[in-house]
């Protein structure tokens, strides 16, 4: 007779919502090589060619893998000059995704800024926001105008959990809003938002937004390159949104504001490309001068039309469940890891990248020795893998005083690239990273300037050991 037997049902685990179908080789270095290449590169990781580095978390932007159908509507794409079936490709998948009526492409998300605050933007004007991303922040004061940071205090403490530190504050808000009315052309909101770590904004705060700036006349602009993990939190973390599919969330986070800028080599997974959306014809028209000026005719805009057909097909797929789990849980995997080791990090994980606090991971060195890049610098020593600064080096001078900005947060990054790297890549970082954490007291030089530009420095500053 046959015995019963005991067992348990296991849950199966969570694995990726896609397979591999071409590879591309990366190599492993000695230390003694990379401290021989990064000594020459000036200290500065965006002086490092690719072939130096194992494991790239630079950035995830332009470096996702894009997915046999975006690849297949590369064969498509029309190149003609003017009116391409591309350009009406992007502009369906603009209106059916974001619910904007009129676009005007552009090469990348900066440029998007440029065009737009050309229209926008004139000296003296304050332009408030969540931690406006470095090159927003580049394109207004470019233009002698002032970005204020209105994001709630909660974001600026790394060990606080909170689900949407990306929000504003509505009482900073409203005060600038009060007291410097005529200087303000827009409200910018960036979801998520990148400078305080990848951080998603609720709904409940872009309808507060959206209120505060009808009240006092003025138009809302997000900046969207990660809209779509933005929505992934609300769907995960807001009250009413569980039941809701990511593209209703999508299309009501949208329809609070009035454009969008768009840098779509985030979340619509293409390696260059990008976009300004707007319900204002009349805006669009304005725009259109500067657009043709700086990028191209209004139906390509710096855009091959084989890109533009890849980046109307990654609006679709960025905003599918399936993948947006399977990204969004490889970042929360590597935070995890690094928070069991003891390592702090900015909490919750953000949605594109785990963010380091260098200033609790190494206290003992002075802000004016740059800890985050020191950290970004010993993590590349120890394992070949290249985060980024985010941090004082970033932050830049002030432009009036000239004096170094020391921002409240000191972040190391490591920005995790879509359908990329392996959860096994995210152990090497993980594990290199809790090596220098145990001989952290032993790092006792930063690094000192010795020679930067006069904007957005941290591109192409010399460092040197402090
Ligand atoms: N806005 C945000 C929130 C960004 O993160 C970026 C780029 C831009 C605008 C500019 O877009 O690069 O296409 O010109 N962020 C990249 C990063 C560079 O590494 O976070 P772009």
């Amino acid at each position: 007779m046959l015995q019963p037997f005991n067992f348990c049902i296991m849950e199966l685990p969570f694995a990726e919502s896609y397979k591999i179908k071409m590879v591309e080789s990366i190599s492993r270095s000695s230390r003694q090589e990379r401290e021989q290449w990064i000594k020459e590169a000036g200290y500065n990781l965006f002086g490092l060619s690719s072939d130096k580095i194992f494991i790239d978390l630079l950035t995830d932007s332009g470096t996702g893998a894009m997915s046999d159908r975006q690849w297949s509507e590369l064969m498509l794409g029309d190149e003609s000059y003017a009116g391409a079936s591309s350009y009406f490709k992007m502009k369906n998948a603009i209106g059916e995704v974001l619910g904007f009526e009129y676009f005007l492409p552009t090469h990348q998300g900066r440029a998007a800024e440029n065009v737009l605050f050309s229209v926008l933007i004139k000296e003296g004007d304050i332009i408030p926001g969540n931690s406006h991303f470095d090159t927003t922040k580049g394109h207004i004061e470019f233009r002698k105008a002032i970005a204020v940071d209105c994001t709630i205090d909660e974001a600026f403490d790394t060990t606080l959990d909170h689900p949407f530190k990306g929000n504003i504050d509505p009482v900073k808000l409203e005060n600038i809003l009060k007291s410097e009315g005529d200087r303000i052309p827009f409200i910018i909101v960036t979801i998520t938002c990148n400078s305080s770590g990848g951080q998603p904004v609720s709904i409940e705060n872009l309808k507060m937004v959206k209120n505060l700036a009808d009240k006092y006349g003025k138009i809302v602009v997000f900046d969207s390159a990660r809209f779509a993990e933005n929505a992934y939190f609300i769907k995960l973390r807001e009250n009413g949104y569980q039941d809701k599919t990511i593209r209703e969330i999508v299309l009501e986070m949208f329809s609070l504001a009035d454009v969008m800028t768009m840098s779509a080599k985030k979340d619509a997974i293409v390696n260059m490309g990008g976009f300004i959306a707007m319900r204002s014809k009349e805006l669009q028209c304005k725009a259109s001068v500067y657009n043709i000026m700086f990028e191209g005719y209004i139906t390509y805009g710096g855009m091959s039309g084989r890109d533009m057909n890849a980046l109307a097909q990654g609006l679709y797929e960025g905003t599918e469940l399936d993948y947006l789990e399977t990204r969004i849980r490889q970042v929360e995997y590597l935070g995890k890891r690094l928070m069991e080791f003891g390592i702090p990090v900015q909490q919750p994980i953000g949605g594109h990248a785990v963010f380091i606090d260098a200033k609790r991971f190494l206290p003992h060195l002075p802000k004016e020795e740059f800890q985050a890049q020191t950290l970004a610098i010993e993590l590349y020593l120890e394992a070949g893998v290249r985060g980024v600064e985010i941090g004082a080096l970033l932050a830049d001078r002030d432009p009036v005083t000239r004096e170094n900005r020391y921002p409240v947060l000191e972040l190391m990054r490591l920005a995790i690239p879509r359908r990329v790297y392996t959860n096994n890549h995210m152990d090497v970082v993980a594990v290199a990273l809790k090596n220098i954490y145990d001989r952290r007291v032993t790092i006792r030089r930063g690094l000192k300037i010795m020679k930067e530009a006069p904007i957005m420095r941290h591109f192409t500053v010399s460092l040197d050991l402090a």
